[in-house]
């Protein structure tokens, strides 16, 4: 009974998946936004419920009260690898808040930042708000390859921080011990800090282990981890992560950077994601069950269709396929999905906003995390849509 449920319930989406299902026109699956249509594991609305039945709702303390921080650091050496302390440990609003209070605690104007291309863009907007420049890594998308021989050259003296997102959003790579390592000697030659995104490390296929990049020997000493409830347990509109800094130093220059009263986290998110990480890890298991079919349903789906290549992802719930040869650009392509087929998809990259950078032009990325008819409709439209061009 505490176990994941496959429902889809399109009446609470509606009203509550304020993103998604409640803003687009009845009729249109939205397989944009990476959050589940699913609800919550039942050990959070009850800490919820029971939360809000005690009903004190005081200010919470800098970086998240100890019973949050416990669980956390509970958490991380359980599942990352990383032996981590509670007073490592920093909460902030979402681990998008908590890039940009990263970007900011060690980016100045003139500094830079190597990120890769693409990627998900609250990277380069982290590093656009502290004022710094971005250095782009272009990525192989074809082969899933990052160049880490290049790395090398696109260190200058301004260069202070390197950006990982691992398992990648939008590529669904989990990256190997070797390729962090590499990473990880090159900031260690060149005194970088590394902000190692890490919201999608639970979400990992095949028995795969996701290798937190602070596990890594020379890491640790400048390594922010990240870490959030938003992919894992669906929890975006609760707006909670958190960083996991084993370097006192580093810490402090995060905690100056976003003070917590300037920044403070919801009490009862907080209560939530207490729960989440100590209790609903038996929901996640079942809930990853669900979505390995999911991902093997959608990655033959679209294999199968002509004109489309596609990756099956080794983490993530997102596909990335490449739909270049049908003669569109990304952000026609999705016009083309919407209109023709009802089905809302994220373009690789656009002119006027781009999700993914100019590396991710010519593809889509698509959302799997729903149930199987939801998927199956929306493909079964994609694939008519498409046979139409
Ligand atoms: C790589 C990555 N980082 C950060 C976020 C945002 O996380 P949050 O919802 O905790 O702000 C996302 C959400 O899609 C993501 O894919």
């Amino acid at each position: 009974m505490d176990g994941f449920s496959d429902e889809v319930r399109l009446d609470l989406l509606r009203r509550y998946a304020q993103n998604r299902w409640a803003k687009l026109p009845e009729g249109v699956i939205p397989l944009t936004a990476a959050d589940p249509d699913f609800r919550a594991a039942p050990a959070i609305r009850e800490a919820i419920r029971r939360a809000a039945e005690d009903g004190v709702f005081s200010y919470g303390a800098d970086g998240g009260g100890p019973g949050f921080r416990e669980a956390a650091a509970r958490f991380v050496s359980e599942h990352k690898s990383v032996d981590c302390t509670p007073d490592q440990v920093h909460a902030f609003s979402g681990v998008a808040q908590a890039m940009m209070a990263t970007a900011r605690a060690f980016l100045g104007s003139g500094d830079e930042a190597i990120i890769f291309d693409p990627v998900d863009f609250l990277f380069g907007r982290s590093v656009d708000a502290a004022g710094a420049r971005r250095v782009i890594s272009p990525v192989d998308v074809e082969g899933l390859r990052f160049d880490l021989d290049g790395l090398e050259d696109l260190v200058s003296p301004r260069t202070r921080m390197l950006c990982v997102c691992n398992p990648h959003n939008p590529l669904g790579r989990v990256l190997t011990r070797d390729e962090l390592g590499a990473m990880v000697d090159l900031a260690a030659d060149h005194d970088l800090v590394i902000m190692s995104d890490e919201i999608w490390s639970d979400i990992v296929y095949d028995g795969r282990r996701h290798v937190a990049t602070a596990s890594l020997p020379g890491a640790e000493d400048r390594t922010v981890s990240l870490y959030g409830f938003s992919k894992t347990y669906g929890l975006a509109g609760l707006q909670l992560g958190y960083v996991v800094v084993r370097s006192p130093e580093l810490l402090e220059r995060i905690r100056a950077a976003a003070p917590g009263y300037f920044y403070p986290v919801s009490t009862l998110s907080l209560e939530a994601g207490r729960a989440a990480l100590d209790e609903a890890w038996p929901w996640v298991e079942g809930f990853l069950r669900h979505l390995t079919e999911m991902r093997d349903y959608t990655y033959g789906r679209l294999r199968d269709i002509p004109g489309v290549r596609v990756h099956r992802p080794e983490g993530t719930y997102a596909v990335f396929p490449d739909v270049s040869s049908y003669g569109l650009t990304s952000e026609e392509m999705v016009a083309h999905l919407l209109e023709e087929a009802r089905v809302a998809v994220v373009p690789g990259h656009g002119e006027a906003f781009s999700y993914f950078g100019p590396g991710g032009e010519g593809h889509v990325r698509l959302v799997f995390c729903t149930g199987r008819a939801v998927l199956a409709e929306a493909l079964d439209r994609v694939e008519a849509a498409l046979a139409r061009l």
